[in-house]
């Protein structure tokens, strides 16, 4: 039996409000099954392939528990809207794994492997389809909202497949890459929750703010994790960044650091092929100095996160218990690199 107040690990709060996110929850899988089920028999097994591996479920969790400051009739609405964005994000799993070439994703072989870049492809875009014909029903603004989030997933996935260019700070560029690829859906997902709740434009603002923090501290984490060094299993195989030539945070930061000349020679080669090579590296990676920033930048995004949190005000009724909540997801994106 899951332990009182938790949810897959998460501590929420009291029993009632977790309760409240677990059944929310549930009926955002419902949706999400019923979505991947939907058409063609063929395009079904794929299209459930991922949904049906598992995955944290960390966008729905979050734009539940941001919902929470809403009154219960509105409820039908925050679960429409986490069902989408749970969508959206499987959909450009599908085509990020054509991208990399990945062959593991969620602890099972990636579609592309499974049935080829042509269909994991047309997988991901028919995800995208049901998840419009959800958030139609949400009204126009909220279909605004996931047009623009979904011009910012794809310049975010473009502009780190062109790498920075010419004098562009590279840190300053893998910032605006995550921003993007990541941080954009889960701000998406804190300002449809304050949408769907009708709170005013002030919280919709600090919700999406609130996502995109979290957004940031969870890829860096993500990055931090393709290098072996989180304490959480992640389905996927370490090392796609460094074989993909993707420098990440914690590579940057060795990269500006002395006297770690092997490491930034791997790191200065560009994609790296030879499976040694890579393993060294990420050895190297793990004990470096860039390692230990990045995680620190990890931290600094948690900490502004929890700040943000605590000016939402306290005129909601479960203002104190969604706050609490927030807290827990900040801190479970952040735990899985400590
Ligand atoms: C994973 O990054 C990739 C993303 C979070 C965004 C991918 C975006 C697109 C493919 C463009 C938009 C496409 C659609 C269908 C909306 P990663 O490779 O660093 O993470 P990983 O380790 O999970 O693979
Ligand atoms: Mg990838």
């Amino acid at each position: 039996m899951a332990e009182q107040g938790t949810i897959g690990g998460f501590f929420l709060g009291s029993d009632a409000f977790t309760e409240s996110v677990r059944a929310s929850l549930d009926r955002v899988e419902s949706i999400i099954i019923a979505e991947v089920e939907s058409g063609i028999e063929a395009m079904a097994a794929v299209a459930e392939h991922l949904a049906k591996a598992g995955g944290k479920r960390f966008r729905p969790m979050f734009t539940v528990v941001a919902g929470q400051l809403g009154a219960d009739e509105r409820r039908g609405d925050v679960e429409i809207a986490a069902s989408a964005l749970e969508l959206i994000h499987l959909a450009t799993l599908y085509h990020d794994d054509v991208m990399d070439e990945a062959t593991m994703r969620r602890g099972v072989p990636s579609a592309n492997v499974q049935w080829g870049n042509q269909i994991a492809i047309l997988a991901g875009d028919y995800l995208f389809a049901r998840a419009c014909g959800l958030i139609a029903k949400l009204g126009s603004e909220a279909t605004s909202i996931v047009a623009q989030t979904f011009g910012e997933l794809v310049t975010g996935q473009l502009q780190e497949v062109l790498g920075a260019q010419g004098e562009r700070d590279k840190i300053e560029h893998y910032l605006t890459v995550i921003f993007g690829k990541t941080a954009s859906l889960l701000g998406a997902c804190g300002r449809l929750a304050g949408l769907a709740i009708r709170a005013d434009r002030q919280v919709q603002d600090q919700l999406a703010v609130i996502g995109e923090l979290v957004g940031m501290a969870f890829q860096i984490a993500d990055d931090i994790i393709d290098i072996g060094s989180g304490s959480a299993d992640s389905g996927k195989t370490p090392g796609t960044d460094l074989r993909e030539g993707v420098l990440t945070l914690p590579m940057l930061y060795a990269l500006e650091a002395q006297g770690e000349d092997r490491l930034n020679e791997i790191l200065s080669s560009g994609p790296v092929a030879d499976e040694a090579v890579v393993a060294e590296a990420l050895g190297l990676l793990a004990v470096s100095s860039g390692m230990a920033r990045a995680k620190e930048k990890v931290a600094d995004y948690a900490r502004r996160a929890d700040e943000e949190i605590g000016k939402l005000p306290d005129s909601f009724e479960r203002a104190a218990e969604v706050k609490t909540a927030l807290r827990a997801l900040v801190r479970a994106a952040v735990d899985r690199v400590r």
